[in-house]
């Protein structure tokens, strides 16, 4: 019999309910009236005079550990029932609140989505670059203003490696590990050493584009910068190219568009004139493809370049670029229908 207990003893410790049947179940299997204690207390009579005393004190130990299991067992249940009243399912639970893109996100997919259906894929650079790829490739002249410190931030103990002042950068990147037909756009922050404004700031964002094929004109060029005015700003949008200067491109160009907040009449934003300009552009120049490993003689080539800050400023007319990063939730929350 001692063993028989012994036994029991070790089961008890494992009893577990999941619920109040289980433990009814337990209590009726143990401690009622047909249960195992009541069965042993009889087996107890027959017991030899001189085993007695053993066998009643683990018989005794044995009812108390049931009692105490059970007991627990009991008070977790009840417990559980307790933290379940507590919550009220019939409540309606608190509204999610879902983040909005960044505007410059916004406008930035936008512009990479129409050109992506123009055919451009996109490539992507680094912005600690090195001297080479921001500027001596891009055919800027050794004494340039811009590669200044007055406009470029210097990693101090390396004066060969800069933060990219533009994603001009990302031209040479690609001209140097792949062969035409090239045919890419270029999204990405870029940083100038300025004091920060409401109209400039020490970091922004442009998106570059880059074509090189056989017998590119300027035509093609004109055509494209056309069609993503259009889409970007409404079909009736305009624009007008003027002859200007970049180290990498020429002939080179600024082009304005039609201006899209007084359709052109003349306004505050575009200063009276009509046209707001967006980006500068032009024909890569031939020392640029033969100094990142194209043959100018075979190949020719357009590229352009814009602010996305400038842009969405003319869609969504932010005028303080410092808006833009500060990441004031109720600037950004602004912006939650337009993605
Ligand atoms: N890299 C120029 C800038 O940061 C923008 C630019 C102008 C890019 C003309 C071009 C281009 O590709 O052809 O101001």
């Amino acid at each position: 019999m001692i063993e028989q207990i012994n036994n029991l003893l070790e089961e008890v410790k494992g009893l577990t309910a999941a619920n109040a049947e289980e433990l009814e179940a337990l209590r009726l299997k143990y401690l009622s009236k047909k249960g195992i204690i009541n069965a042993l207390m009889a087996q107890f009579r027959e017991v030899p005079a001189e085993q007695k005393r053993e066998v009643g004190v683990r018989l005794n130990e044995l009812k108390n550990a049931i009692q105490e299991q059970f007991n627990a067992l009991k008070d977790t249940l009840s417990n559980k029932d307790e933290e379940l009243c507590d919550i009220d399912l019939t409540r309606t639970s608190y509204p999610t609140r879902l983040g909005t893109r960044h505007p410059l996100s916004i406008v930035k997919n936008e512009i990479v989505d129409i050109f992506s259906r123009l055919g451009f894929s996109i490539a992507d650079g680094v912005e600690v670059e090195d001297d080479w790829h921001v500027f001596s490739s891009m055919n800027f002249a050794e004494d340039h203003p811009a590669r200044d410190m007055q406009d470029t931030f210097f990693i101090e103990s390396h004066p060969d490696i800069i933060l990219r002042t533009h994603t001009s950068s990302v031209q040479s990147r690609v001209m140097e590990t792949s062969k035409p037909p090239i045919r890419i756009i270029a999204p990405g922050r870029v940083y100038r050493n300025e004091a920060i404004s409401y109209r400039a700031h020490c970091f922004f964002h442009q998106l570059e584009g880059l074509y090189i094929d056989k017998n590119v004109s300027f035509t093609d060029l004109k055509q494209v910068l056309l069609l993503f005015a259009q889409e970007m700003f409404g079909t009736n949008t305009k624009i007008r190219l003027r002859p200007s200067y970049f180290p990498f491109t020429e002939p080179s160009a600024e082009m304005d568009i039609s201006c899209n907040i007084c359709g052109g009449k003349g306004c505050p934003f575009c200063k009276g004139t009509g046209w707001v300009e967006i980006l500068g552009c032009g024909m890569v120049d031939p020392n640029v493809l033969e100094l990142c490993g194209i043959d100018s003689k075979e190949y020719s080539g357009y590229a352009f370049g814009m602010g996305i800050e400038r842009i969405t400023n003319l869609k969504y007319q932010v005028k303080d670029l410092r808006l833009f990063s500060e990441n004031d939730v109720r600037f950004l929350k602004l912006f939650e229908n337009a993605n």
